[in-house]
């Protein structure tokens, strides 16, 4: 078990480069299982998710490589059928992006019930509805998602609640499937678009990605490609948030700041100071900070992934701050070890009231998934005195090096 040990009271300052974007590499990744063919995928995040996805792939027959700067080479065509150690895939969860692509290239698959982060119930009803409806018969027996169809064909889906993992899992199964897919009620992610453009790159027709209604025109054959993954606004936009946090002054780059639209609107409305480059934002933070009320929305709303990072920051502003949490349920279970640190933050049901305190208190505290992890980071960069996060697992799943390019902006962080 490693731990970060931090000790605060430092502002941040200097430049951080932000890694590719992990929840647009997992679902690309995967989406190379379509083409019996070899892709190379550049800007690859250096994350555990990452490495338990190739791991996943390998036991599959396929040859992935993957270089020290973030290239991956995936070839694909000794795979003939999908089956997911348990023991893996159960640790994450982009690891049902396999069944889609498994579905959409063979036909059939058998993929472990997907992990991830504890944030909620997190039911998969939406995925198992659109393979369905694009004619294959999914059940879930101990534990294991078993997809096999005769035949696929395009078909019209309306998603009853805007998911980002059952539009991707859509597309991937329905892209070599006969006729017109129209998955209506899409999510609109960044790396929705992402993953259609890749596959574009394969050689799929697929029109309207980043809107909600996207069209998939079924083509009867996919090939390799290169390709680069977009950068990871929620890691972007964690180091914005502590360098907030810390009243300090930073460059962020390697970033697309249209899709940082929702943070840095938020940012500004508390008091910092940004400014937006054509692939870096800089983030001032020496103004007394304001209290505001946040609401997580699916894109192009306040992202949830973000929401436990900007707790953190409102847990040290005054007056009284409210976040309203409208994509998970669970997504809560932070405050508890935040309180250990003094925050004053009251919870009922999906709304958080904040009250802003002077100082957070540097305490012995567990990180309880990836992103409460990183928020816990920056706690402890702007709490008096030491913080101990235990489990840090959580943290490398889904950020590149995090104490290094802390570090680098003159954090005192040690990894134990
Ligand atoms: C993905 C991201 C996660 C992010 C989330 C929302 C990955 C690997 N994970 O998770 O970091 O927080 O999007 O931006 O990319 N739902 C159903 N039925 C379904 C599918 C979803 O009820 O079949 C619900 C979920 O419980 C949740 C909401 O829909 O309340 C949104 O979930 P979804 O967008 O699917 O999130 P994930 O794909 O799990």
């Amino acid at each position: 078990m490693n731990k970060l040990v931090i000790e605060g009271g430092i502002k941040l300052n200097g430049e951080v480069k932000v890694s590719g974007f992990k929840n647009a590499a997992l679902p690309i990744i995967s989406a190379s299982l379509l083409a019996a063919d070899k892709c190379v995928i550049e800007n690859i995040p250096m994350i555990k998710d990452v490495y338990i996805l190739k791991e996943i792939m390998e036991s599959m027959g396929a040859d992935v490589q993957l270089s020290n700067d973030g290239v991956m080479t995936i070839d694909t065509k000794n795979v003939e059928n999908c089956i997911t150690p348990y023991e893996l895939a159960k640790q994450l969860r982009g690891s049902y992006y396999l069944a889609g692509a498994a579905l959409g290239r063979f036909h059939k698959g058998e993929v472990t019930y997907p992990g991830g982060c504890d944030i909620g119930t997190r039911p998969i009803d939406q995925h198992i509805k659109g393979f369905e409806s694009l004619g294959a018969e999914v059940k879930i027996n101990h534990g294991i998602i078993n997809c096999k169809a005769k035949e696929l064909k395009g078909s019209k889906i309306y998603l009853d609640l805007v998911s980002v993992g059952a539009t991707i899992n859509i597309m991937l199964a329905s892209v070599l499937a006969e006729g017109q897919t129209i998955i209506e009620n899409a999510a609109k992610e960044p790396h929705i678009v992402d993953t259609a453009n890749f596959l574009n790159s394969m050689g799929a027709n697929i029109r309207g990605a980043g809107t909600d209604v996207i069209r998939i025109n079924g083509v009867e054959k996919l090939h390799g490609c290169t390709y680069s993954v977009i950068p990871d606004q929620i890691e972007a936009g964690t180091y914005m948030m502590a360098a907030v946090a810390t009243g300090g002054d930073v460059v962020v780059s390697n970033v697309i700041p249209k899709h940082l639209e929702a943070v840095i609107a938020k940012l500004r409305e508390m008091g910092a100071e940004i400014t937006e480059y054509d692939n870096s934002v800089r983030v001032n933070a020496s103004k007394e900070l304001k209290s505001i009320n946040v609401k997580t929305l699916p894109y192009p709303g306040f992202p949830t992934d973000l929401q436990q990072p900007i707790a953190v920051l409102l847990s040290i502003t005054k007056g009284t701050s409210i976040i309203t949490e409208s994509v998970f349920e669970g997504r809560f279970k932070y405050v508890d070890e935040l309180k250990r640190m003094g925050a004053n933050i009251k919870v009922d049901g999906r709304t958080a009231v904040i009250k802003g305190i002077d100082k957070l208190s540097g305490a012995k505290i567990t990180a309880t998934d990836l992103r409460a992890g990183a928020a816990f980071v920056i706690a402890g960069l702007i709490a008096d005195g030491i913080t101990e996060i235990d489990n840090v697992e959580h943290i490398d799943r889904g950020y590149q090096s995090m104490e290094t390019k802390m570090k680098n902006l003159g954090a005192k962080i040690t990894r134990i």
